[in-house]
């Protein structure tokens, strides 16, 4: 099967399907989101939080991107694979093609993706000028908690419901391929669905999105804190770890067991 282009993403969701993507951070998992057909893989850097165990994604570093992004560029050969590029490495739109390339030469992914609204227009133009494509994301951008002030639903009040409209119309006109709505109003998700040509993917925001993004350690229940609400966990991978190191332990603790190590 021939890897997925920003091309045949903006065909499926012109054709009306919706478009599936999930978090991947490592090999063997991405692997196997891509052979169950996933359209396409996004090395968040919430692997700040579920694989690093930090409290917000800001510890992220370029190189913590680049060696998991490879690890999933290496796993994958049909979903389109996109790279957060992580907090302090798109501050101005120089230093952000700086590192997308980096990123891109030494990874192989096929896309970066940068958080923030009208403001990151001009880095998201200067990227798509040198050819590179990039998907945006605006709502709640974790790269931002500490400015913001912690993470909520965004899109309540009117004024900032029209904010977010005009970003996303800018993000668009500067030539994102798509872009994620983090934790919006579902009702503002649906409008600017509605209002754009590329398709938007939605997080916590509602399902009339032209696609949905979760995190993997949040769909198969992977993890040590309860998933958001809105992750509807499809398995308890969690449970089975646990289970299986249990019966590991006590195995092995088991005196004399001749079928040890065999
Ligand atoms: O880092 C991440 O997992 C993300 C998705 C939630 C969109 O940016
Ligand atoms: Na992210």
């Amino acid at each position: 099967a021939k890897r997925l282009t920003t091309r045949d993403i903006r065909a499926k969701k012109r054709s009306g399907e919706n478009l599936a993507m999930l978090t991947a951070y490592d090999y063997v998992t991405a692997a196997l989101l891509d052979q169950a057909g996933i359209d396409i893989l996004l090395v968040g850097d919430s692997l700040g939080n579920v694989v690093l165990g930090h409290e917000t994604t800001l510890p992220v570093t370029l190189d913590d991107m680049i060696r998991h992004a490879a690890a999933v560029q290496r796993g994958t050969n049909h979903a389109l694979v996109v790279c957060d590029l992580p907090f302090g490495t798109a501050t101005d739109p120089d230093t952000a093609l700086r590192n997308a390339v980096t990123l891109l030469q030494q990874t192989g992914v096929q896309a970066v993706k940068i958080e923030g609204g009208a403001a990151a227009a001009p880095t998201v133009s200067r990227l798509v000028g040198q050819g590179i494509a990039v998907m945006a994301h605006i709502g709640l951008t974790p790269q931002s908690v500490h400015q913001l002030g912690g993470y909520y639903r965004h899109g309540k009040q009117e004024k900032e419901a029209r904010e977010l409209i005009a970003s996303a119309k800018a993000l668009q006109a500067a030539g994102a391929f798509a872009i994620v709505l983090e934790f919006l109003v579902p009702e503002l998700a649906a409008e600017i669905t509605q209002l754009l040509d590329i398709p938007t993917i939605g997080i916590g925001s509602g399902a009339d999105c032209a696609g949905q993004v979760l995190v993997i350690n949040d769909l198969i229940g992977l993890s040590v804190t309860p998933p958001p609400g809105f992750a509807k966990p499809k398995a308890d991978v969690a449970a089975i770890v646990r289970a299986a190191a249990t019966a590991y332990i006590a195995e092995v603790k088991t005196p004399k067991d001749p079928s040890l190590g065999q």
